[in-house]
């Protein structure tokens, strides 16, 4: 006999362990929303003002909504706590905003504006740059595999750095630049071998991915030098290569500062040996993005002050061990800036609810057997192509009735796309409002960061659109796609 089990009060034994039952449901997280988020008088999720129903009937759902003073005050936090934080070490510190997590010519103007420079990965994002009348000199380019039309680009462009990832495009670099009669400002890309995740980091010998110019020693032709060194020597060789410095980046969406102030430490020792054995200068230490932020209410990401402050103690400390003048530091802060910024408002479909037999399920072990406790399928209008990031990375995310507060019972959800796929979830488990039906919207926080950047055509869906609301007006800063954006590539029968 199975016999059935009501939870809607309680916590379900389908929740993970870290999923608690929201005192109130209605009620935001702060951390995860946008400043500019609140519930009006009505009840309904409002931004800067305007209602959620108000923008899904001038822009339509699926929507990315952005909140542009969020974006600008988090933009100049980082800068202002970096530069108060380094201002006696390196008078203050060089803010690259990491283009990949959401780029379009209105944010490179906003970035502007807030005093950053700006990140790129591609020719694609370089155009953008141009696009928006960014000055080159304010922007970087990264890469593991930059094409020489790329390396060109850069070059026309006038680029401030081109991050230098492996010897083989040290030579291309050189050689392209010497070929034009000028030199390319470069800095080189190592890995530290310290590597974090969200929560911890772990020191390796060396690592095995496809980035940076190993640190450790023999892993090069050459004996006893390690690929970093070889690329330092070369690069100190090339007429056209101006070196500027060391850069490095040990992961993504990480709070605790250890991990970053490792390896800004392993960086200078290493940067202090060079500039000694090969009797030169590197003027400029970049040491990355990685600065994690709130996906669901278990994140607790660090201010920008705190993160700031404990780097400049050990770049302060190493250098005085050194007994060298610390390099100019800059950082590469892409989620940290955006992601916060914004939420994805769908509209609810189709729903279900299945029982689930706890064992099976993977809860709690110690739940008696041939129980099952019910989840609910909460479908909306998008899905895996506009947020990826659950499919990619296992990534949580939160959601939230948006059209309006509900007193129902908490239920535990799991939010899924319209994708022909069992994999296309938004939300693995949130608890949701019971009554949550057909034609309510719900709003999804933290997808500034890597979600539109991401997005794709799967099923032929067209990808949203993305708005910015600021001073309580809301204007498209990308459109979404038609039908007819989705055929024109089709050369036809
Ligand atoms: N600098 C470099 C060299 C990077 O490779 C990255 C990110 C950043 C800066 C910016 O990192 P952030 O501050 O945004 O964490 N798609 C993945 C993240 C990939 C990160 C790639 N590199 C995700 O959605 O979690």
């Amino acid at each position: 006999m199975i016999s059935v089990q009501d939870t809607n009060t309680a916590a379900s034994p389908l929740a993970p362990e870290w999923l608690a039952v929201p005192a109130d449901l209605n009620a935001l997280h702060e951390p995860m929303w946008a400043q500019g988020v609140q519930r009006n008088d009505a009840g309904e999720l409002a931004i800067d003002g305007i209602p959620a129903s108000e923008l899904k009937a001038q822009f339509g759902t699926p929507l990315f909504v952005m909140d542009e003073a969020d974006f600008r005050a988090r933009a100049r936090s980082f800068k202002d706590s970096f530069d108060a934080a380094f201002a006696d070490i390196c008078g203050g510190v060089d803010v690259y905003y990491a283009g990949k997590s959401f780029l379009c010519t209105a944010v490179v103007k906003w970035v502007e504006e807030e005093g950053l420079r700006l990140d790129t990965a591609s020719g694609g994002e370089l155009a953008v740059a141009a696009r928006a009348g960014i000055d080159g000199a304010r922007v970087a380019l990264h890469g593991n595999n930059k094409s020489d039309a790329e390396i060109n680009r850069a070059l026309d462009m006038g680029l401030g750095r081109i991050v230098v990832d492996s010897l083989d495009e040290l030579d291309r670099v050189a050689r392209i630049a010497s070929a034009r009669g000028g030199q390319a400002k470069v800095m080189l890309r190592l890995t530290p071998g310290v590597h974090a995740h969200t929560h911890e980091f772990i020191a390796t010998a060396h690592e095995d991915q496809k980035f940076g110019l190993s640190m450790a020693e023999d892993t090069t032709e050459q004996a006893g030098l390690s690929a970093a060194e070889e690329a330092v020597a070369a690069a100190t060789s090339y007429p056209g290569i101006d070196l500027l410095g060391l850069h490095c980046h040990i992961g993504s969406q990480i709070f605790e500062p250890d991990g970053f102030a490792l390896a800004a430490e392993k960086l200078l020792r290493f940067l202090a040996a060079m500039q000694e054995k090969y009797s030169i200068v590197m003027p400029e230490l970049d040491l990355g993005g990685g600065y994690g932020i709130a996906y669901t209410p278990v994140d607790t990401p660090r201010p920008a002050a705190e993160i700031a402050q404990a780097m400049a103690a050990v770049v302060r400390s190493t250098c005085a061990d050194l007994g060298i003048t610390s390099p100019r530091i800059s950082i590469e802060p892409g989620r940290a800036i955006v992601g916060s910024t914004t939420f994805t408002l769908y509209e609810v479909g189709t729903l279900k609810t299945v029982r689930v037999d706890a064992a099976g399920s993977g809860a709690a072990e110690n739940q008696a057997e041939n129980v099952t406790y019910p989840r609910r399928y909460v479908s909306v209008d998008g899905g895996m192509s506009d947020n990826a990031r659950p499919v990619l990375y296992d990534a949580d995310y939160s959601a939230i009735l948006a059209s309006r507060t509900s007193d129902a019972a908490p239920q535990l959800s799991r939010v899924v796309g319209k994708h022909c796929e069992s994999g296309d979830i938004v939300v693995r488990d949130v608890y949701l409002p019971e009554d949550v039906a057909a034609g309510d919207l719900l709003a999804v926080p933290g997808t500034g960061a890597y979600c539109w950047a991401l997005s794709s055509n799967y099923n032929y869906l067209a990808r949203p659109g993305v708005v910015a609301v600021r001073d309580g007006s809301a204007r498209l800063i990308v459109r979404g796609e038609t039908e007819e954006d989705l055929l024109n590539r089709d050369m036809g029968v």
